[in-house]
């Protein structure tokens, strides 16, 4: 395993072992990404083998411009480029009909595919230079939480692949909102780093959800055990979360809380019990969200009790992966 400080070498030979068949994971704005060149039929698949990912999970495609884009769907429609013009690049993936030009295996039996312009300097970069669109699901282990470090990355996947390049820490912390526009209506299939309101802003219409619990999920990322630490995670409200705490901490559990409430005035911290105040800015929760997951892995948290922030704005991706960690997907 390789680790590489992003810089100009380190991207021209990331590029030189996407070109021969390699796998590299990349930074991107959104978390860092697993990412073998679309060219490339063997990496495609052994995308998967690392990842543990079952075959029928599609990859999303990452390209440097629009124009390389259009080769790979039947067609872009009015919406499409409303929202590209708007928010690419940037962390929206757009699931439109394919053409012939994309790999099956990367589509999963679907005929659809999932594409975006990362807007992470490294990535555009290693894109330019390799001149091919790159496949990239999160660079972590099936169910596991993305890395939003290149260290996060190292310690889960870096002895599957030939190097890490390290552009720092995310900048958005949680992944790419997934927008379904191959149907009669926009589809929200995965709320990420672009909120709903700003979609629906830009189409002048309402963006709608998929219905939870049919049989087949249209997007596997509504896996309902994904983006899980190990600790136990348990969603309490804000008036009982201090109160669910104390009385785990007080039978002795490991506990940490995540919450946006400080804790009430008469508050004796038991010793196995402490907690991740958010600030007020949802960017800034989203940005460390997954560290502190790791990082309460790291320090054998038994029980996270959590609170579900307002399902507004980014608050709409952190509220479905908070829930996704406690298994209510
Ligand atoms: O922010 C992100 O999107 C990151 C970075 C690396 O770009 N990538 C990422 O990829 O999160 P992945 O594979 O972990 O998640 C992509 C999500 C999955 O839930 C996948 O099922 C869904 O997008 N997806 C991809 N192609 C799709 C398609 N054609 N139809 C429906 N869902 C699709
Ligand atoms: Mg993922």
């Amino acid at each position: 395993m390789l680790i590489a400080s992003a810089d100009f070498a380190a991207i021209k030979l990331a590029s030189r072992i996407l070109a021969s068949g390699g796998l590299v994971a990349i930074p991107t704005e959104t978390v860092y990404g697993l990412a073998a060149s679309l060219s490339q039929p063997a990496a495609l698949q052994r995308i998967y083998q690392v990842k543990g990912r079952p075959s029928s999970h599609p990859l999303i495609v990452h390209v440097a411009e629009l124009s390389q884009a259009l080769p790979l769907v039947q067609s872009f429609p009015e919406a499409a480029k409303k929202l590209a013009d708007a928010f690419w690049p940037g962390p929206l993936t757009l699931v439109l009909p394919r053409s012939h030009s994309v790999p099956d295996c990367i589509t999963a039996g679907h005929s659809t595919v999932g594409i975006r312009i990362p807007q992470h300097p490294v990535a555009l970069q290693l894109l330019r230079e390799l001149g091919s669109p790159i496949a990239a699901p999160s660079a972590n282990r099936f169910t596991q939480v993305s890395p939003t470090r290149a260290a996060h990355v190292a310690v889960d996947i870096g002895h599957d692949l030939e190097l890490i390049l390290d552009g720092g820490p995310c900048e958005v912390g949680v992944e790419s909102t997934v927008l379904d526009l191959s149907g009669p209506k926009p589809m929200l299939l995965r709320p990420g780093g672009i909120s709903r309101e700003a979609l629906e802003f830009v189409l002048e219409a309402t963006v709608a959800e998929p219905v939870r619990g049919i049989a087949k999920a249209p997007s596997p990322g509504q896996h309902h055990l994904h983006y899980s630490p190990r600790a136990e995670v348990r969603i309490a409200t804000a008036a009982e979360i201090w109160s669910s705490a104390a009385s785990l901490a007080r039978a002795g559990r490991r506990i940490r809380v995540f919450t946006a409430q400080k804790p009430p005035p008469d508050w004796l911290a038991p010793a196995t019990c402490d907690a991740w105040i958010w600030p007020a800015d949802q960017q800034a929760i989203a940005r460390d969200l997954y560290a502190r997951f790791r990082q309460a892995d790291t320090d054998q948290v038994e029980v996270l009790i959590v609170e579900l922030p307002e399902p507004t704005g980014l608050g709409l991706a952190l509220a479905d992966r908070l829930r996704r960690a406690a298994g209510q997907g």
